[in-house]
């Protein structure tokens, strides 16, 4: 069962140190394995969002963030965030890492009161975020050259 493995521990980023591991984890994952480009892995929204990281032990695995959405998205209302960068080392996957790093931020989210959660997912991932209640809309896209899914869940 995903989120079984007690020896894995989520937290939030709490310092500019930690922040530095989330971001060694997301280029190892995104900018080594799955060549998206270095100027799209790091963006904007970074300063601004809740980042996670997972830890094993004094080892960080794995991470996430949550934005807050400056608008709902297309036919809903309300206050909603974005889950991304979601990455976790590729030695330690499935073992529930992803899963924890998910319920996390949406703990956050809710606690932040929004409503819903909206995500890119790549489709390879699809199946993961299904299984935690996000539901696919619209049509399959391209982003940072992979085939992408719009999904949705609402808390
Ligand atoms: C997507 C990602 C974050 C998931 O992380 P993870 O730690 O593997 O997630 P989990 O272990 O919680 O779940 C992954 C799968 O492992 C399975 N699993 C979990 N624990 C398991 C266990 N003990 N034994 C066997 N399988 C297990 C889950 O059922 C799940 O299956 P599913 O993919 O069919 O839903 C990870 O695969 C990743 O970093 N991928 C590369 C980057 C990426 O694609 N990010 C998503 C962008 S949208």
């Amino acid at each position: 069962m995903a989120g079984e493995n007690e020896s894995i521990l989520v937290k939030p980023i709490e310092s500019e140190g930690e922040l530095m591991q989330a971001l060694a984890i997301r280029e190892i994952v995104f900018i080594e394995e799955q060549s998206v480009p270095e100027s799209m892995e790091r963006d904007a929204d970074d300063a601004q969002a809740f980042h996670v990281l997972a830890m094993e032990g004094k080892h960080a695995i794995g991470t996430g963030r949550l934005v807050m959405l400056p608008e709902a998205p297309k036919d809903e209302t309300g206050s909603w965030g974005r889950v991304g960068r979601m990455a976790v080392l590729q030695s330690n996957r499935k073992g529930g890492t992803g899963s924890k790093l998910l319920t996390a931020l949406e703990a956050e989210a809710k606690k932040r009161k929004l409503v819903g959660i909206m995500l890119h997912a790549q489709l390879s991932a699809m199946e993961f975020y299904k299984r935690h209640g996000y539901e696919p809309h619209g049509a399959v896209f391209e982003e940072a050259g992979m085939p992408h899914l719009e999904m949705k869940k609402k808390l």
